[in-house]
């Protein structure tokens, strides 16, 4: 069962469970068109949450069915972007692999390559799991989640250029005065001073990517409190979702996510001028994301 839930000028929001979805003919047109699909799906947890999360290798079958069916709506260059969190042993001080294991079968069902792995830090993060962090603290918080770039081809289309961040202070002191100590580093890479001379217009980013995870005050959780709506609680902040759509697609490019929650994917996408699918099942969590967008902006909305 699907059903249109709204559309925005880029962007429509299905209703429905992704399985459905992408196997009905309102999805067909979009096969072989996603540059990038972009999700966070359920995370494998100890213990059952609103959102249905599967355990042990129920979870991991699951996951992996999803690779062949994705994979049939990227462009040749598209990619795929999947974030799972950590999750720990029930009763023990012990981590499950259970993350990386779904991460791995899925990797392998789909035949794709693993471009590369990030991590998003949550410095806001708070202490868990709380058992072995605070009460025993035998432990320290655990504050990031994996996420994993996939494609079918090795060279999927990005442009680390899109995405540079300010550069630091001395940095900014070295492109000033040139004056820079060149020579050989404790790691015996030679340094040619000649290259920290040009200024890139930022420096290339690494593959942590931290933002903190402290929304109140935004546009969504003010909606959200105005009608009655319960906020998504596995909401990923939407700076998450920009960085990889600027670094992996341009203005007018397709994102898709499939298990949309709150819309954070479709929200960034819309900003950015890109356009965009997102597939939810749950009613509450999408009349809730209507609140990412200006009224005037909606369709198919009340
Ligand atoms: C981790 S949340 C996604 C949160 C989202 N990134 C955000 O920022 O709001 C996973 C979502 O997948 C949805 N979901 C669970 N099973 C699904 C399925 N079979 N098809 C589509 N969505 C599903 C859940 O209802 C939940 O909202």
């Amino acid at each position: 069962m699907m059903e249109l839930a709204y559309t925005t000028d880029l962007g429509v929001f299905a209703q429905g469970l992704a399985e459905e979805v992408l196997e009905s003919p309102f999805a067909e047109p979009f096969r072989g068109k996603v540059n990038l699909l972009f999700t966070s799906p359920p995370f494998p947890l100890n213990r059952k949450k609103k959102y249905g999360n599967r355990q042990g290798q129920d979870y991991i079958d699951w996951l992996a069915a999803f690779a062949p069916i994705f994979g049939k709506f990227l462009t040749p260059d598209g990619s795929i972007v999947i974030e799972v969190g950590n999750s720990w042993e029930a009763g023990q001080p012990v981590m499950s692999t259970l993350a990386l294991r779904a991460l791995l079968a899925f990797l392998d069902e789909g035949n794709f390559h693993l471009c590369q792995q990030f991590v998003w830090y949550n410095p806001a993060k708070l202490p868990s799991p709380a058992q072995w962090v605070n009460v025993e603290r035998i432990r320290v918080k655990d504050a990031y989640t994996h996420l994993w770039w996939m494609s079918t081809t090795a060279r999927p289309k990005a442009d680390n250029r899109n995405v540079l961040q300010e550069y630091s202070e001395s940095m900014k002191q070295l492109l000033k005065t040139k004056k820079y100590n060149a020579g050989s580093r404790p790691s015996e890479h030679h340094i040619g001073a000649e290259s920290f001379f040009t200024d890139n217009k930022g420096a290339i980013p690494p593959n942590v990517i931290s933002v903190a995870n402290t929304s109140a005050g935004t546009r969504y959780l003010k909606y959200c409190r105005e009608n009655d709506l319960k906020p998504h609680p596995a909401r990923m902040p939407i700076e998450v979702a920009e960085f990889f759509i600027k670094f992996l697609t341009e203005p007018g490019d397709l994102i898709l996510d499939p298990f949309a929650g709150s819309n954070t994917t479709g929200a960034a996408a819309e900003a950015l001028g890109r356009k965009w699918i997102a597939i939810e099942p749950q009613e509450d969590y999408i009349k809730g994301s209507k609140g990412r967008f200006p009224p005037i902006f909606l369709s198919n909305g009340d």
